[in-house]
């Protein structure tokens, strides 16, 4: 799809890109109203007013959703890039005593590598970081939930605190090479069986595309893509 390429991620997260998305998921989240439980679609639009949301309407359902069918399992949730907390609201919602683990720089992307395809150059050479939305603020937005645990740095820099953790649900939403492969080393053996990492952008840029490609090269699970950017791996 023309919009589902390395061309529109170059808008940078800034007014046009959400001005697509808007749109996008406007009618997505009205093509859903007529057949959706209707206080999942509700919760989906009043994210999108109260936060820059990256994720299209169906986009979101499917976090919603892939999540909250992991919720019986043991395990926690983990999301590695959550921007201004959109997606994570999303997972606060269906995480009942469970905990949340919420990676990200606190202060936009790092630095693209030859595998992201320059995707993020003309914000590199601008020396602006994309996607920068402070700890405090994402804090503050996910104030009324308990089990949320912050981890600010360059995952998996990052990571040490859960290293001796077992997750139920990974999602990945990190648009780079390097992040994707780090998460996907990081998390696939501490997955329990059954559990899922799902990721945006998969369809729609490169480095995300070669992480998984890569990884999954000899291992025994099958990614599965879906008709969104997304794809997920169900750990066997
Ligand atoms: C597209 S945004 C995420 C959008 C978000 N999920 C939403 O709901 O709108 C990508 C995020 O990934 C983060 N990120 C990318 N690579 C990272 C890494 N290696 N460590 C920590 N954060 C990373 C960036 O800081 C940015 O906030």
């Amino acid at each position: 799809m023309w919009l589902h390429n390395e061309r529109f991620q170059r808008l940078g997260g800034g007014f046009g890109e959400r001005l697509f998305i808007g749109i996008l998921s406007f009618i997505e989240l009205a093509m859903m109203s007529g057949h959706k439980e209707r206080e999942v679609v509700r919760l989906v639009r009043r994210v999108r007013r109260e936060r820059r949301f990256l994720l299209t309407g169906f986009e979101a359902f499917h976090v919603y959703s892939f999540a909250r069918s992991c919720n019986q399992m043991d395990g926690d949730f983990v999301e590695v890039g959550c921007y201004e907390g959109g997606s994570a609201r999303l997972l606060c919602e269906v995480l009942g005593n469970r905990s949340l683990h919420l990676f990200d720089t606190f202060e936009g992307l790092p630095k693209s590598t030859e595998k992201d395809r320059s995707v993020y150059s003309k914000s590199e050479k601008k020396n602006k970081k994309q996607y920068a939305c402070s700890l405090e603020s994402v804090q503050t937005y996910l104030k009324d939930y308990k089990n949320v645990s912050y981890y600010k740095g360059i995952f998996p820099d990052s990571a040490a605190p859960v290293e001796n953790m077992k997750f139920s649900f990974v999602h990945m939403d990190v648009d780079l090479y390097e992040s994707t492969k780090a998460c996907l080393e990081f998390f696939y053996p501490r997955m329990i069986p059954g559990g899922i990492m799902l990721s945006h952008d998969y369809s729609m840029l490169a480095g995300v595309k070669s992480a998984f490609f890569e990884f999954l090269e000899n291992k025994p699970e099958k990614l599965v893509e879906l008709s969104t950017t997304q794809c997920f791996v169900v750990k066997s």
